[in-house]
């Protein structure tokens, strides 16, 4: 891993501090800012408040308390590297907490777009009569992706029951679709400009991979990368992530972040120009024991 790179680091505190405030109230807990979505669409999380002290187990607790009062989930997201502290006292506090790859893209390592196998890569236009329609197809190759992770041993495969091992199209379309209101927001969404979803579309099977970049300002974050599992390993993924992360340079993002959920996942982005910057912490509650 390069070097800590402090001036780096200040961006992208500075970069998830801002990205939920303009979809999300804030409410402050100790030296932690919760982030509450107003409406429709995935939680988001408990992170240090910018500038702040590291928080304390007690406030760690205190959050916990209130995202339960709150029905939201008990996360928490933190940079480690700005607050390396964190991780045991989360740990002592009853979080499980996943370390994640943070890459950065150097935009000199950029591959080119390149053709892929069977498939086009488009983006979904919040304007299209198609976008609801567009959007549940990709939110169930989403929930499909993340349902069957691609680097796990059969044995692991075999023992969790949530794997969707070789899901396809049959099962995307029979997913549940977006409700009018879920829709709407995402439009919302897509039409500020600062997000953007892009798919690979196959002319006879339909939407198989899927995409999503969220900016602010001169910065942006690759999230929701996810291949059906039965049309994984034709490249869909590495160049929706590459096609993506041109259009966002060349739109005047100078900085394109991503984290990846472990090492493996990791060297696919590095193939396409990323590099290991640091690690995202992503915590929540331990699992009881059975
Ligand atoms: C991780 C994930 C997105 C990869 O999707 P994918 O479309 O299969 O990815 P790619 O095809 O671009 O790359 C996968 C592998 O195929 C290889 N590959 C790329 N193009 C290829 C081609 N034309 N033919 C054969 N192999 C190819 C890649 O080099 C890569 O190899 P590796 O396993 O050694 O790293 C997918 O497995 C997934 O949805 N996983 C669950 C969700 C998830 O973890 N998302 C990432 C969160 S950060």
């Amino acid at each position: 891993m390069a070097p800590v790179d402090s001036g780096l680091f200040d961006r992208l505190e500075r970069f998830y501090d801002a990205l939920p405030r303009p979809w999300a109230r804030v409410e402050e807990i100790g030296s932690l800012t919760l982030f509450v979505r107003e409406g429709e669409g995935w939680p988001y999380y408990a992170r240090p408040t910018l500038g702040s002290h590291t928080p304390s187990a007690a406030d760690i607790m205190d959050a916990r308390r209130l995202q339960r009062e709150l029905g939201v989930p008990e996360t928490f997201e933190w940079i480690h590297e700005t607050a390396p502290d964190l991780l045991a006292i989360a740990r002592s506090a009853g979080l499980d907490v996943l370390l994640a790859p943070l890459l950065v893209l150097e935009p000199a390592a950029l591959v080119p777009d390149l053709p892929i196998r069977g498939a086009t890569i488009r983006y979904l236009d919040p304007l299209a009569p198609s976008f609801a329609a567009d959007m549940s197809a990709s939110r169930a190759v989403n929930r499909l992706g993340f349902g069957a992770p691609a680097y796990r041993s059969s044995l692991e495969m075999a023992e969790n029951t949530l794997v969707i091992d070789g899901a396809g199209p049959p099962e995307r379309d029979a997913a549940e679709p977006l409700t009018d209101k879920e829709a709407d927001k995402v439009r919302a969404m897509l039409e500020s400009g600062d997000y953007l979803t892009a798919v690979a579309e196959s002319p006879t099977e339909g939407i198989l991979a899927t995409a999503t970049s969220q900016r602010v300002s001169t910065v942006a974050e690759i999230v929701g990368v996810a291949t059906l599992p039965s049309a994984r390993n034709r490249g869909y993924a590495s160049q929706l992530t590459a096609t993506l992360s041109g259009r966002l340079l060349a739109s005047g993002v100078d900085l394109v972040l991503l984290s990846a959920g472990d090492d493996d996942v990791a060297r696919l982005y590095t193939r396409v120009g990323f590099r290991r910057a640091g690690t995202a912490c992503i915590a929540q509650p331990a699992a009881l024991p059975l």
